[in-house]
């Protein structure tokens, strides 16, 4: 199977995105793989720090082993890693990616410690891609009233961009363009800023992960990707979608108690807009 870094290189050459879910347990896993089996695309599977320790690092390193050793072209990404013995941990169990999240300290500092984190990768014996991250876009996956107080009002700028990239010797890079963590409630969808992407993809000269995907429209994340992004990352939405559907599954029947069949309609969510989110980031 082609690496992480071969099928990003490859959908870049395509003009295409590779879509980014993350997972809590098995059943949404199961329905992501689903869905990129439908979609005939590769998939990155993420969980946050709380969605590994609720997972297992090591189970969810596993079920993806698993996946692969039947076909199926799926990577595993260590989503937002607030330390480097939390990216550690992540590499010595089997990820092909981390993201160290120092988007809230000062550059100096944050360019440090993703260097740290670099190092490691870069010593443990296979390929793991270490993405690194500016500008502060909320951390929460969840249905937001508003938008959160401690958000940067001002975007990534390129040249920061540059300078990050360059000292702390990241593979991929999330900059601030535009989305933020969760959706509105309001149904109010930002704007990504397209012609930043650009720049920074220009200035950059990594590839670039748009975070916080859910709550944007279509049309914005396929001039995201024409503009230079090679990987969309998507929570809100796949945990909105299992929600609702384990509600409708428990409302049908008030005596059922059959997990798999209560699960079943969340499962089905989650693979339904799994499979309309890559289909999306792979029209060229
Ligand atoms: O890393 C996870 C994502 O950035 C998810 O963002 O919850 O807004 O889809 P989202
Ligand atoms: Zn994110």
């Amino acid at each position: 199977m082609q690496t992480l870094r071969e099928a990003i290189e490859k959908a870049r050459e395509k003009g295409v995105a590779l879509g980014h879910f993350n997972v809590s347990d098995s059943n949404q896993f199961n329905a992501i793989i689903a869905a990129a089996v439908a979609a005939n695309m590769p998939v990155v599977v993420g969980a946050s720090e709380g969605e590994r320790k609720f997972f297992g690092v090591r189970a969810l390193a596993a079920v993806v082993a698993s996946a692969r050793a039947s076909g199926v072209q799926v990577y595993l990404n260590a989503d937002h890693t607030y330390s480097v013995e939390l990216v550690k941990e992540a590499i010595d169990a089997g990820f092909d990616s981390v993201i160290f999240d120092g988007s809230h300290l000062p550059l100096e500092e944050n360019i440090a410690q993703t260097r740290e984190a670099v190092a490691y990768a870069r010593g443990c014996g296979r390929e793991v891609l270490v993405e690194g991250e500016i500008g502060r876009i909320g951390t929460s996956s969840k249905l937001l009233d508003k938008a959160p107080d401690d958000i940067d009002k001002e975007l990534t700028s390129p040249d920061e961009a540059a300078r990050f990239v360059r000292e702390s010797g990241v593979d991929l890079l999330a900059p601030a363009v535009g989305t933020m963590h969760g959706r509105l409630k309001s149904g109010e969808m930002p704007r990504i800023d397209t012609k930043r992407i650009e720049e920074i993809r220009e200035a950059a000269g990594v590839p670039l992960v748009l975070h916080g995907g859910s709550g944007s429209s279509d049309e914005d994340f396929v001039a995201a990707v024409r503009a230079g992004i090679a990987l969309v990352h998507i929570n809100t939405d796949i945990r909105v979608a299992y929600r609702k559907g384990i509600e409708a599954g428990l409302a049908k029947d008030a005596d059922e108690i059959t997990p798999y069949r209560f699960l079943a309609p969340g499962v089905e969510g989650v693979r339904q807009v799994t499979e309309q989110y890559i289909r999306l980031f792979a029209r060229s």
